[in-house]
């Protein structure tokens, strides 16, 4: 029988982290103002990348997605995405980035196999770009997601983390810089998770108001497309005929259906997004576990799961949510340790 968890959700998708470094300081992810990077001993090499894949894939996985940090700061990434899209069982194989360090490397990684990028971009305005990341590098964002066009890739996300009162006057401008390169722009529910402490539900910009603003800009609603499956976004159609995707983790979580887990740069196997433990599987490997025991374990975890994060989140009162407590000071907590 496949394997499946206490809510009969199967382990379907992966998000490995390359690495807890990044080239920006969201405020929303890396607010502070020092931080203790992981030691570099700990961070997973690519062969037991590749081998910790293989004990995934061989329970059901296939569908992998690099994240960070920022996985582009990772040395020689083309040549992990060689090894990992010649895995016959990895179906998608999908990178996460801020796009700055995309250009030199888009066709590199594509010529290596990598399938998708999603970029993250929460906006277009030079000035509020550098007060949101603390670095000055809009243009070579943009730089990166035309890059990844050049490069031919197709299937490209634009991910924009919708926050009230900061850049909610960009949806549209968003839906046309999508447009112009190819990319499917995903407005995204601000989560109280991780860095995210000066989070509060009033900067949520909740999904429905989202689509009664896309109404009005353009005269009628998004018609949503069926089928979102396991992924986080619901797809819309709108009135011109291009496409949108909407994640409203906060207001409508999808904890039912969710496939997915990830694993840190040293190692560390979180389930849900909210975990507050996770398991430790660079020990496992550095200890000599072999390829069955890897697996064993894996399947054991997986059985046992049965958390639903976001909707245990959604449930409690407003006042008691603000993002979770002590977070920034347990370090695997953090979005750009576990990679989102
Ligand atoms: P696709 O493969 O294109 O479906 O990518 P994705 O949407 O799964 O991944 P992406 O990295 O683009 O993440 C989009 C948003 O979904 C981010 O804000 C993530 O933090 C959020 N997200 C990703 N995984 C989870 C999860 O397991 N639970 C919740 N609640 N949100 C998640
Ligand atoms: N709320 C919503 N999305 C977030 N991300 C990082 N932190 C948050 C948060 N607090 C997004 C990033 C990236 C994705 C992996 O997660 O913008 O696109
Ligand atoms: Fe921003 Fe992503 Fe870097 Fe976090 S990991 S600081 S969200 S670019």
């Amino acid at each position: 029988m496949a394997l499946a968890d206490h809510h009969r959700r199967p382990l379907r998708s992966l998000r490995l982290s390359l690495t807890d470094r990044c080239n920006l300081r969201c405020a929303y992810c890396m607010p502070e103002e020092k931080y203790h990077w992981l030691p570099r001993a700990d961070i997973l090499q690519f062969e037991e990348l590749s081998r910790l894949v293989d004990a995934f894939t061989a329970l059901g996985v296939d569908r992998l997605r690099l994240t960070g940090g920022e996985p582009l700061l990772r040395q020689d990434l083309p040549e992990l995405v060689a090894a990992l899209a010649a895995k016959p069982a990895i179906r998608d194989l999908a990178l996460t980035t801020n796009g700055l360090r995309l250009a030199p490397v888009a066709s590199a990684l594509r010529r290596a196999g990598l399938d998708r990028i999603t970029l993250s971009l929460d906006t277009l305005d030079p000035a509020r770009f550098q007060r949101l990341t603390r670095r000055d590098d809009l243009a070579r964002a943009l730089e990166g997601l035309a890059a990844a066009q050049e490069a031919g890739f197709t299937g490209t996300k634009l991910n924009m983390v919708v926050i009230r009162g900061f850049n909610d006057d960009e949806l549209l401008p968003m839906l046309v810089l999508g447009r112009r390169y190819g990319a499917q722009v995903r407005f995204i529910e601000y989560m109280d998770v991780g860095g995210a402490s000066g989070w509060s539900m009033a900067q949520v910009v909740p999904k429905q108001e989202i689509l009664e603003r896309l109404t009005e800009a353009f005269g009628a609603p998004p018609e949503p497309q069926a089928g979102r499956g396991s992924a986080p976004a619901t797809e819309y159609r709108l009135a011109d005929g291009s496409a949108c995707g909407i994640i409203a983790s906060t207001t409508e979580p999808f904890c039912g259906d969710c496939d997915r887990s990830r694993v840190t740069a040293d190692g560390m196997w979180f389930l849900c997004l909210y975990a507050v433990a996770g398991h430790d599987l660079r020990g496992l490997i550095r200890r000599g576990a072999d390829d069955a025991e890897l697996r064993r374990h894996l399947s054991q975890v997986w059985s046992s799961r049965a958390d639903r994060g976001a909707q245990e989140r959604a449930a409690l009162h407003l006042e008691q949510r603000t993002a979770q407590p002590g977070q920034a000071a347990s370090f695997h907590h953090e979005m750009h340790v576990r990679g989102g």
